[in-house]
């Protein structure tokens, strides 16, 4: 038996499979994020170790023989979060989200600290990443930046509970803007670069190794005699990839989770720092990947959701699944600002056109086609760094709703497929990447492409009214770019 367990923003999952990759059970609990200031985003690391206590013990009561049989475990996590830990191992302050905005100016500091930075890196430091976090850290919190025995990754965290072991894998490392993407190791100038030094970083390994074994104690509190070994695991996005075999070249995935990404598997690091692309290692060895991300896809609905106090899949079931034309308002999803393809950290969201007749179902409406228009707009980022994506493959909590991914299609005007495995994510390809540090499998051969369950074709009728709006919607940002900052 392996476990998969994916440390997400709005909850962590874990999805128990057996040798042959059959899905055994699942579960999740919820996590929260606190917003103690407009554009921060933080969550404290206890609480995803307790979510991760609750996800494995509702496993164990599920399922106690199949958790007792777990020879495997995979780690996968929402990626670039600064978890700082002092020399023992206990965090200094809450950890400083992927999502959170605060950072913009440290990234221009690091672009200063060193020449030729952005081609070294094959990236544009970003606020998102964990390089700028550190740096705000150092100038705002001294105190606790003296202290800083180790920067690690949210998941890592947990490994480092698990384990004992300081350890992270090469997709996640990525995210942190301290890694020599090309050459998979861990680069001195960009660590330089952020005052940070290399016996602050965790061991490095490829998310099909093993990291390390449960620890006795760990082991016992979740009645996992064989003390299974800890996969590197991967980054979020790259874990989802791992679960849906996208590892072959331009093989694509569009994640429609809290953030919205698109992903590409590489055959080899193809770096495009203009409109930021992300140019990242894969979890698996010798392998790259490019990403463009929406920092609120999901999370624009929630918006909205708390805003009209109506859940999210209450509002978009409103809507049916049938609907006649794109949207009258526009909506630009920039809530947290924007990662790619505007790299903008300081720009905040819109709302335009609305009229008398502009009601819920007329908002959840706009919101649904604003991210479908940023998908868009970074599919044709991506497609500018000579990316071909003929069809992609969705994942993530926002598969649910019908009528979003009929207007994906649409607007990405390629055909959409849901894999059989259904909402199952990181955590699936986390577990896949346990099995294979478990048993030394090829991953090649673990990690196939599941079924595809359906595939969601673009809607002909609807596609002129679509490509009009996208048009109106690309105008939006270059006219509020100045006025629209918060
Ligand atoms: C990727 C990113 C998000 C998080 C969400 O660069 O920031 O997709 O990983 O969990």
């Amino acid at each position: 038996m392996y476990l998969g367990l994916d440390f997400g923003t709005s909850s962590v999952k874990g999805v128990l499979i057996d040798g042959k990759q059959k899905i055994i059970a699942t579960a999740s609990a919820p996590l929260k994020v606190s917003r103690p200031h407009p554009g921060w985003s933080e969550q404290n690391p206890d609480d995803w170790w307790k979510a991760c206590n609750i996800v494995v013990k509702t496993l164990g009561k599920m399922k106690p023989k199949a958790i007792a049989a777990v020879e495997g475990i995979g780690l996968s996590g929402q990626q670039h979060g600064a978890t700082l830990v002092d020399k023992a191992g206990k965090p200094l302050r809450p950890c400083i989200l992927w999502n959170d905005a605060r950072s913009f100016r440290e990234c221009d500091d690091i672009i200063n600290a060193e020449p030729g930075i952005v081609e070294h890196a094959g990236n544009i430091p970003l606020a998102g990443y964990t390089a700028p976090k550190l740096v705000w850290v150092k100038k705002h919190e001294p105190k606790i930046f003296e202290q800083v025995g180790k920067a690690l990754l949210p998941k890592d965290y947990i490994r480092f509970r698990m384990t004992g072991e300081y350890g992270s894998d090469m997709s996640d490392a990525s995210g942190t803007f301290w890694l020599d993407v090309a050459n998979r190791k861990w680069s001195e100038k960009l660590l330089r670069a952020s005052g940070m030094r290399i016996d602050q970083m965790p061991k490095l390994y490829e998310g099909t190794e093993s990291t390390g074994q449960l620890t006795p104690s760990v082991a016992k509190s979740w009645g996992m005699p064989k003390r299974p070994v800890v996969a590197g695991g991967g980054g979020d996005n790259a874990a989802a990839a791992c679960g849906i075999g996208a590892i072959t070249d331009n093989a694509a995935l569009v994640s429609i989770g809290t953030s919205g990404v698109l992903f590409v598997s590489n055959d080899q690091f193809r770096p495009n720092a203009a409109r930021m692309v992300h140019a990242f290692c894969h979890a698996v060895p010798n392998t790259w990947h490019q990403m463009s991300v929406i920092l609120s896809a999901a999370a624009s609905l929630e918006w909205l959701a708390g805003v009209l106090q109506t859940p999210a899949p209450a509002l978009t079931k409103a809507l049916g699944t049938k609907i006649s034309g794109s949207s009258p308002a526009l909506f630009l999803p920039y809530l947290s600002g924007e990662r790619s393809p505007v790299g903008d950290a300081q720009v905040r969201g819109v709302l335009m056109g609305l009229g008398h007749e502009t009601d819920r179902k007329a908002l959840t409406h706009a919101v649904l086609d604003g991210l479908a228009f940023a998908f868009r707009d970074n599919f044709d980022a991506l497609k500018d760094a000579g990316t071909k994506i003929k069809r992609v493959t969705a994942v993530g909590g926002g598969t649910k709703s019908e009528l979003w991914l009929k207007i994906i299609a649409t607007v990405l005007g390629v055909p959409v497929d849901l894999p059989a495995a259904g909402d199952v994510g990181g955590a699936f390809g986390a577990a896949r990447l346990g099995l294979i540090a478990a048993t030394g499998a090829d991953f090649h051969e673990v990690l196939t492409a599941p079924k595809t369950a359906r595939t969601i074709m673009p809607d002909p009728k609807l596609l002129d009214a679509y490509e009009a709006q996208y048009r109106r919607y690309l105008q939006i940002y270059p006219a509020i770019k100045e006025i629209g900052r918060s």
